[in-house]
């Protein structure tokens, strides 16, 4: 069984699926591992280490596709929407990739991933259960997209974080919004807390409160309650425009108080809800900053510009997508971390074994026998029961 661990393409892509360090632990488990020269340098991770940790090297990404019974990547073709087509002229037929595929994005692309005969496993449709939590690379990427937001948010703002009292007079901590406390947000909050800002925190998932306190973030109470705010798998559920407009109005005041304000309130494969309009950004204290993590997704501030960084009313908004893969060496580690266990579940005995009464195998398997089989996706595209046997 080998392992084929492919460099990244998507341009600035900086991250590798899998380190040095899973590599034992891989081999023993029966699996060989075979890395595209130069795949993990600009993570920090040189090709020596992946020698010495028993892993082999090949110059040519065609003869990696080749030879892998398993390709496993950060952005595979669909999520890598730029140059990740060029890889399905490598996949072959039987070959297993695992990966993100943005199976919620277009049912094009993994219709492409069909017809190569590959049999793909999406990482973001990864069970939200105890079993799979070691498998979780949404919630690994998210971690690290908190802490970066903060970190940004620092560098920009003209002001430091931490209450000062010196000899000159003293400093007003600053204070940081987040808006969205999921596991981006969570981190997001506990980040700046240890920078010194005063940190408050909204989400209509009332079990949010109990987090964002528990991590010394003062919870934001709206009067408004979200219908059944959380769906069966623990993701925020879309609501309709008068809710998003009711929750504008009454955060507004919120928003025009805070130096900082990072968003991350996402609903999976739905477009972001507009909760800081350009009304509210003009409210705001010249100097302040917006991270929005939601950018990818259409974003969370009426004025993010995807992938890029603007002043508006002298507040700067920063929309840059994939803040995770501007932390390659510890989004890798952790990635890897989530893509070995998960490695180490799918081959038993030296083969793949498509175990279709295991959720977590059910759930990520998104392409078979040349059709896309994912219920979830199928459901979310409404197209009919898949043919092929799952
Ligand atoms: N294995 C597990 O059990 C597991 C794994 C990961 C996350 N979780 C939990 O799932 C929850 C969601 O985590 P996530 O980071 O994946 O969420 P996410 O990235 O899907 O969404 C981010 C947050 O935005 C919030 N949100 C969406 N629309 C909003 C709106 N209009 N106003 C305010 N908030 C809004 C959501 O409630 C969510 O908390 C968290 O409680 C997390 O701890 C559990």
């Amino acid at each position: 069984m080998i392992v084929g661990v492919p460099k990244e393409i998507y341009p600035k892509e900086r991250r590798v699926a899998l380190v040095p360090a899973v590599i034992p632990t891989l081999k023993k488990a029966g699996m060989d591992v075979l890395v595209e020269a130069g795949a993990g340098i600009e993570a920090g991770y040189p090709d020596t280490e992946y020698v010495e940790k028993g892993a082999r090297l090949t110059a040519s990404r065609a003869e990696l596709f080749q030879a892998a019974d398993i390709v496993v990547q950060f952005l595979c073709h669909g999520a890598n929407d730029k140059t990740g087509s060029a890889d399905l002229a490598l996949m072959r037929k039987g070959q297993a990739v695992v990966g993100f595929l943005r199976p919620l994005g277009t049912v094009k692309t993994l219709q492409e991933i069909a017809d190569r005969g590959v049999t793909s496993f999406s990482v973001e449709l990864m069970p939200r259960t105890t079993r799979a939590q070691s498998m979780d690379a949404l919630s690994s990427m998210a971690t690290i997209c908190g802490y970066k937001a903060v970190v940004v948010a620092a560098d920009t703002l003209p002001r430091m974080f931490p209450m000062l009292t010196t000899a000159a007079g003293t400093i007003a901590p600053a204070r940081a919004l987040i808006i969205g406390a999921g596991v981006a947000g969570l981190q997001a909050i506990a980040t700046a807390r240890r920078l010194g800002a005063v940190a408050s925190a909204y989400d209509m998932r009332p079990a949010a409160k109990e987090q964002v306190q528990s991590l010394g973030g003062r919870f934001v109470e709206l009067a408004i309650e979200a219908k059944d705010a959380q769906d069966a798998r623990g993701y925020g559920r879309a609501q309709d425009e008068s809710f998003y407009q009711k929750q504008r109005e009454l955060l507004g005041k919120t928003v025009a108080e805070s130096d900082v304000v990072i968003t991350a309130a996402v609903i999976p494969g739905k477009k972001s809800p507009v909760l800081v309009t350009k009304e509210m950004v003009a409210k705001m204290a010249p100097g302040s900053v917006i991270v929005d993590l939601a950018a990818e997704r259409g974003g969370n501030c009426e004025l993010t510009k995807p992938d890029e960084i603007i002043v508006e009313h002298n507040v700067t908004i920063i929309g840059e997508f994939n803040l995770a893969a501007t932390v390659p060496y510890h989004a890798s580690s952790l990635y890897a971390r989530n893509i070995s266990a998960f490695l180490l579940h799918l081959v038993k005995e030296g083969k793949v074994q498509l175990d279709m009464n295991d959720e977590i195998i059910r759930e990520t398997l998104v392409t078979r026998d040349g059709e896309v089989v994912s219920a979830r996706v199928r459901e979310f595209f409404g197209l009919p029961t898949a043919a092929a046997k799952v």
